[in-house]
């Protein structure tokens, strides 16, 4: 995946942990001769993975749980880090978002040639909820899933109440959320 992802990785560890807890999962995923990560450039897949993988041991974290906080962390970072317009041009409601993140992957993908983007479909399943396929290259990506909506929820003041109700990992065609949705009209002004 491309370096962006990574760069976001450690700036999560150090933010929540610290630098040192950051080079020691540096270390044990076998990557101490990266001395930074380049957001433009493309990495093998491998070198994320071991990341996270690293990140369980020294953490004594599940993987699970390491890919939803990015996912949450994934929203703010991209917002601080030069994709702010491009967040909100892909919406202002949280169902309406989620519609686009097809077409926000695919303004990225101007940028990023090689990206392979995730798919996401969404089914409207009442005013306040929604069934959204998600669709990937990479296996495991499930639980980040989790974490970037109820980022999205946090970015758009909505509740959110995630269920995930097919699992590509148990042999389903691929994963699907189950997503309701509220928003707080108490935090506009
Ligand atoms: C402006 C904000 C965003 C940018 C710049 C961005 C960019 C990227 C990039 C560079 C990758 C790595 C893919 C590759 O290198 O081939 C990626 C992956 C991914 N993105 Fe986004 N993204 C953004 C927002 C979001 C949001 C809000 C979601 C919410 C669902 C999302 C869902 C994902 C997922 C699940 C992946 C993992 C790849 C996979 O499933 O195969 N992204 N994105």
């Amino acid at each position: 995946m491309y370096g962006l992802v990574n760069k976001a990785i450690e700036e999560m560890i150090c933010k929540y942990h610290d630098e040192d807890t950051w080079e020691k999962i540096k270390q044990k995923a076998e990557l101490e001769d990266i001395d930074f990560f380049v957001g433009m450039d493309a990495y093998s897949d491998d070198v994320t993975y071991r990341l996270v993988g690293a990140a369980c041991e020294v953490l004594g974290m599940p993987a699970h749980e390491i890919l939803k906080a990015f996912g949450e962390y994934w929203v703010t970072y991209t917002a601080e880090e030069g994709y702010g317009e491009l967040l909100a041009s892909a919406g202002n409601s949280l169902p309406q978002f989620i519609e686009n993140l097809d077409n926000l992957h695919a303004r990225v993908g101007l940028s990023f040639s090689q990206l392979r983007p995730p798919s996401f479909d969404c089914e409207h399943t009442s005013e306040k909820s929604l069934d959204l396929h998600y669709q990937s290259t990479r296996q495991g990506l499930a639980p980040m899933v989790m974490g970037l909506l109820h980022g999205l929820g946090k970015r758009f003041h909505t509740e959110v109440d995630v269920t995930q109700t097919s699992f590509r990992e148990r042999g389903d065609a691929h994963d699907i959320f189950s997503i309701k949705y509220n928003h707080s009209h108490a935090d506009d002004k």
